[in-house]
C-alpha cells in the first residue's frame, strides 16, 4: 500500500536526518473521530466590531473556520484563496449569519505578482488592517518530485513562506497605522533547518523536507520581525495549530486525522488574544521553543537577505 511504504521511507529518513515532523507523524490517536474528546480552549474573543482581519487560505480548512469565528465576534474578514466558488460561498454564509462581514479576494500565492495584486486590492479597499493571519499552505509531504512557483521557486518555500513575507511587507504600513495590531503566522511542528546553500532543494528533495523548511522559515520570520514591529505597536506570533487536523491537506496525504479543525481554531484564537511576549512560538496554546535555527540570528539574517532578493518589492 502506497501510504505504508511512503511512511516507512519517511520514518527511515527521519531517523537519519533529525527532521522534526511532529505535525504529521506523532502517534495516531484517531482524535477527530472521538466526539467526547476534550481539548484546551482559548479564552473567548473580545467583541471585534470595527476590526479588519485578513486570513490567507480561508476558503478551506483551518482558515475558513477561523474566518467564521472572527466574523462571529463582529470583525470584517478578508477571505483569500484560489477558489472563487468557496470564497464567495463563505462570504454569503457570513452575510447570512448577520454577524461581522466578509469580502473575498482571489489570489494564487504561487505567484508573487498575484501577491502584489492582492496587497494592492486590500490596501485600496480597507482603511485599516488590525490582524493578518498568514495561514495558506501546501503540503506535498510524501512527494519526491519538486514543484515550482510562477517564479521558479520551490513550491512550499514559495507559497507557505515567501508569499507571506512579501504580503506582510506590502501590508505593513496599514497594519502599523492600525496599531495595536497583530501578525500571526500559522506554521507547524514540522520544522527542518534551512540549507542556505540549497534553499530551493535541488539536492535531496523530499516533500517532507520542503514543507518543514518552509514552516521553520515562517517561525524565523516571526522572531526576526518581532522587535522592530513591537516598537511600532504590532505584535507577532507563530504557532503549530494542531496535529493532523481533518482538512483537505491531511486528506490529500491519506493520513488518519488526529485532531479536529476546532482544535486548530483555538490555537489561532489564542494567538489573537495572547499576552505572551511578541515573537513567541506556540504549540497549540502552549509557548514552546521552535527548532534551534529559529534562534540563530545569523541564520535569520541570511533568510531575510534571500527573501529580500527574491521578493523584496
Ligand atoms: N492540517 C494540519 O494538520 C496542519 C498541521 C500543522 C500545520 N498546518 C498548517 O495550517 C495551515 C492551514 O492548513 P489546512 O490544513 O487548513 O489546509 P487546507 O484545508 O488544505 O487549506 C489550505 C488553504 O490554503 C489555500 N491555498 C493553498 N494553496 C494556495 C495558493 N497557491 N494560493 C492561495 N491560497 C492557497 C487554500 O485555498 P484554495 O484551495 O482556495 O487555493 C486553502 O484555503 C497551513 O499553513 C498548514 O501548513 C496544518
Amino acid at each position: 500500500m502506497r501510504y505504508s511504504s511512503t511512511r516507512r521511507v519517511l520514518a527511515r529518513y527521519l531517523l537519519t536526518s533529525g527532521v522534526l515532523l511532529a505535525g504529521f507523524l506523532s502517534p495516531v490517536r484517531a482524535a477527530s473521530q472521538d466526539p467526547t474528546r476534550t481539548f484546551a480552549k482559548a479564552p473567548p474573543l473580545p467583541v471585534m466590531t470595527g476590526k479588519v482581519v485578513l486570513i490567507t487560505g480561508s476558503t478551506d480548512g483551518l482558515g475558513r473556520d477561523v474566518a467564521r469565528r472572527v466574523a462571529e465576534a463582529g470583525a470584517r474578514v478578508l477571505i483569500t484563496g484560489r477558489s472563487a466558488e468557496r470564497g464567495d460561498s463563505l462570504v454569503a454564509e457570513i452575510a447570512k449569519g448577520g454577524k461581522g462581514s466578509a469580502k473575498f479576494y482571489r489570489a494564487d500565492l504561487a505567484s508573487l505578482d498575484d501577491v502584489r495584486r492582492l496587497a494592492d486590492a486590500v490596501l485600496r479597499d480597507n482603511p485599516r488592517l488590525d490582524i493578518l493571519v498568514n495561514n495558506a499552505g501546501v503540503g506535498f509531504v510524501f512527494d519526491t518530485t519538486r514543484k515550482f512557483s510562477a517564479e521558479g521557486h520551490e513550491m512550499h518555500f514559495a507559497v507557505n513562506y515567501l508569499a507571506h513575507y512579501l504580503l506582510t511587507k506590502r501590508l505593513l504600513p496599514r497594519i502599523v497605522a492600525s496599531a495595536p495590531s497583530r501578525i500571526i503566522n500559522v506554521s507547524s511542528g514540522s520544522q527542518t533547518p534551512i540549507d542556505f546553500d540549497d534553499v530551493m532543494m535541488a539536492k535531496g528533495y523530499t516533500g517532507g523536507r520542503g514543507y518543514a523548511q518552509s514552516k521553520l522559515a515562517q517561525v524565523m520570520m516571526t522572531i526576526d520581525m518581532a522587535p522592530a514591529l513591537e516598537r511600532q505597536g504590532v505584535l507577532t506570533y507563530s504557532l503549530h495549530p494542531a496535529t493532523t487536523m481533518a482538512t483537505t491537506m491531511a486528506r490529500a496525504l491519506n493520513v488518519t486525522p488526529r485532531s479536529t479543525i476546532a482544535e486548530g481554531v483555538e490555537s489561532v484564537v489564542n494567538a489573537i488574544i495572547t499576552t505572551e511576549p511578541t515573537g513567541t512560538y506556540f504549540n497549540q496554546l502552549k509557548p514552546v521553543k521552535a527548532h534551534a535555527q529559529a534562534y540563530d540570528a545569523e541564520a535569520r539574517e541570511k533568510l531575510r537577505a534571500i527573501s529580500e532578493r527574491l521578493a523584496g518589492k
